[in-house]
């Protein structure tokens, strides 16, 4: 794989914009900056963003590709979990005058932060610690996780993060080499083996064996549903306090734990008479864009109008 095939491609750009609707000079919140693709077109419109990551280096690119934005302050960037936006607004508000017209969530890790060889995110990188941590100032890597959590909340969590149907006996595996050497789970590489071998030769389908396992443990590590179950009410107070009008909630989801949370929420907001979903049905990425981006498969994109 070359390296620009490893950048990431952001999804669904077009079902963004049109959801989204950035106008000239208006401020928009990119929760989830990433590498950024989403909050340029935003910024090509015209339009302002403040954006959030908490992933250092996603901030630290951030600053190269974009410096002439940020010098300009078209963009705003915060090293910061969305879940702070509110306090995070209040400190701007004190030097700026500024109304928010919408907010855009882009949920999960980029591709940037999965192929990345020294983070425990990729299964080829066996020597690496199983970290798993988008923002190195969480306490807890996964491989502290695999040494502290029972064999059933383990199974649980693979089962309802991961979708992992091999759960109990991966869990009971992950146990076993944990009583015989404990350390021996700090490598990518354990966990990899331990998968292929719950599942012998059932380990040989087109995605790696060990995917659904590694995505419930990143999900867990970076508190992904809670972070979201709390922002978006937390979101939707923005949209409602600002004196913007026509104001937008957009969402991406990649897996049904996130478009749940988002659905219910979206669900809520017009049954109360809050705001109106702009698409009845989740967006989802075009024959087009599979072609092109296999990883906007698994896309959701719903949108709320105030
Ligand atoms: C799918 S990527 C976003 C890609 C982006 N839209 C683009 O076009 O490049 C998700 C990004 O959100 C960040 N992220 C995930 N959860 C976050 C949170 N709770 N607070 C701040 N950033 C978060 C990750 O570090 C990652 O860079």
């Amino acid at each position: 794989m070359n390296k620009d095939s490893q950048q990431h491609q952001a999804v669904l750009v077009k079902e963004v914009l049109e959801t989204l609707n950035p106008q000239k000079d208006c401020y928009y919140i990119d929760a989830t900056f990433g590498r950024g693709g989403h909050s340029r077109e935003i910024l090509n419109k015209g339009a302002k963003v403040i954006a959030f990551d908490f992933d250092e280096r996603s901030i630290e690119k951030a600053k190269e590709l974009f410096s002439k934005e940020i010098n300009s302050n078209q963009l705003i960037l915060l090293r910061e979990n969305f879940n702070k936006m509110n306090e995070s607004l209040l400190n701007l508000k004190k030097s700026l005058n500024l109304e928010i017209s919408g907010i855009f969530f882009d949920f999960g890790t980029s591709t940037d932060q999965l192929m990345s060889k020294d983070r425990g995110f990729s299964f080829e990188a066996r020597e690496e610690i199983l970290d798993m941590r988008m923002d190195e100032r969480l306490g807890v890597k996964a491989c502290d996780l695999l040494k502290l959590i029972d064999e059933k909340q383990l199974a649980k969590m693979l089962f309802e993060y991961g979708g992992e149907n091999d759960a109990r006996a991966i869990a009971k595996r992950i146990i076993q080499v944990r009583k015989k050497d404990p350390n021996s789970l700090d490598k990518v590489g354990t966990l990899v083996d331990i998968v292929d071998q719950v599942k012998g030769q059932r380990a040989r389908g087109k995605i790696h064996a060990a995917t659904k396992t590694f995505q419930a443990l990143r999900i867990i590590v970076n508190d992904e549903l809670s972070n979201i179950e709390e922002t978006l009410p937390k979101a939707l107070r923005i949209l409602q306090e600002s004196k913007a009008i026509d104001k937008r909630l957009v969402c991406i989801a990649f897996h049904e734990g996130e478009d749940r949370l988002v659905k219910t929420f979206f669900k809520q907001i017009e049954a109360t008479n809050i705001g109106k979903l702009i698409n009845k049905k989740a967006i989802q990425a075009s024959e087009e864009e599979l072609a092109i981006n296999p990883r906007s498969r698994s896309a959701k994109l719903r949108a709320v109008a105030l």
